[in-house]
């Protein structure tokens, strides 16, 4: 058995079984059908089989979902290239506690360290956010992104993956507020200047892949979260109905889809956002790619109105700063809120 630092080691309670329950029954979703939009049909029944994914997993694959093979390839060769540089030329761009995005790699979730390394990036530049979480302070500071020299595609790969990307998280965020019965756009507006970001995660081989996370369980917190996983394995969705820790079995070419709290909010809790976690192992290094959808700085995530319009169905939720609560995280990263916090 190997030796890992003890800032790695997870409480007991907490650590990964090494043998994988990959139960069948997370949902693949075939997207074809948005393609064409000339089969309101078939456009219907990928919205309801949306909508019961979200209900019944919060988390989803889907596949032929637009985007290109070779776009997604080239950013995943670059982060690879980029991952083994040696430490002193990634930490050239490190990310700081503050506004700059880049490289990390002492990422803490819920006070223990994730076996893992990250590389930040804003999506729209520039990004807006609260340069403080105290409501009476208005200031704003902007995510400054910090492109490495090395490799020297690395920026172009991440800025076309990324547009996208976003193409599809938007398209999926269309899909769900139909589901919910809700106008296709009905969550277009909260993007306009949106906050998202992508993270670039490498999980490099672990000794004690018994104690240790790559990323410990969480919820996210923002909007929608798409990720791009390639063929090691290691994703885990804490199952709605039982609590097992169920494996997300890699899918050539397919993204896997994730509700955030944001979500979990506006539908005031008829789509959860659900916790996960990532394993390692020891053998194989694993890469994956999260995009994170989240809303402009200023909105106010609240439970809809549509959706709480009658006395059965009360606001499950206060209504929050989405800009205050994620400069709140940053600033606090041991003390990090969710939708817990602000349930009524
Ligand atoms: C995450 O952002 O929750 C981790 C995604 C992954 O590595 O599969
Ligand atoms: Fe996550």
């Amino acid at each position: 058995m190997g030796e890992v630092d003890p800032a790695f080691v997870q409480d007991p309670e907490h650590r990964p079984k090494l043998w994988v329950n990959e139960a069948e029954g997370i949902p693949l979703i075939n997207l074809s059908a948005i393609k064409s939009e000339d089969d309101p049909e078939a456009i219907e029944e990928v919205v309801r089989e949306i909508g019961s994914a979200c209900k019944e997993w919060g988390f989803f694959q889907v596949i032929n979902h637009g985007v290109p093979l070779e776009i997604h390839q080239k950013v995943e060769a670059e982060a690879r290239k980029f991952f083994g540089l040696p430490l002193e030329e990634k930490t050239k761009v490190r990310r700081d506690e503050w506004s700059a995005l880049g490289y990390y790699d002492t990422e803490l979730t819920k006070n223990v360290r994730d076996w893992k390394q990250v590389f930040d990036f804003a999506v729209d530049v520039p990004t807006f956010v609260p340069a403080s979480p105290d409501p009476d302070d208005n200031n704003l500071m902007q995510w400054t992104n910090q492109w490495p020299q090395y490799p020297p595609q690395f920026r172009e790969a991440c800025e076309e993956y990324s547009r996208e990307v976003e193409k599809l998280s938007l398209k999926i965020m269309e899909l769900i507020a139909q589901s919910l019965g809700l106008g296709a756009n009905r969550f277009s507006g909260y993007f306009k200047e949106q906050t998202s970001f992508i993270r670039l995660n490498h999980y490099p081989p672990c000794p004690s892949p018994q104690l240790a996370l790559g990323m410990g369980r969480h919820k996210d917190s923002g909007a929608l979260t798409v990720v791009a996983q390639d063929d090691v394995g290691g994703l885990e969705v804490k199952r709605k109905s039982d609590g097992e820790w169920i494996r997300v079995k890699p899918i050539p070419n397919a993204f896997v889809i994730n509700v955030g709290d944001n979500i979990q909010v506006w539908s005031n809790d008829k789509y959860e956002s659900v916790e996960h976690r990532v394993m390692v192992n020891s053998e194989k290094e694993r890469f994956s790619i999260p995009f994170f959808l989240n809303p402009a700085h200023y909105t106010v995530v609240e439970p809809l109105q549509e959706l709480i319009a009658n006395e059965q169905n009360p606001p499950k939720f206060r209504p929050y700063n989405w800009g205050k609560f994620i400069t709140h995280r940053k600033l606090s990263s041991s003390k990090k809120l969710n939708v817990e916090n602000i349930q009524i």
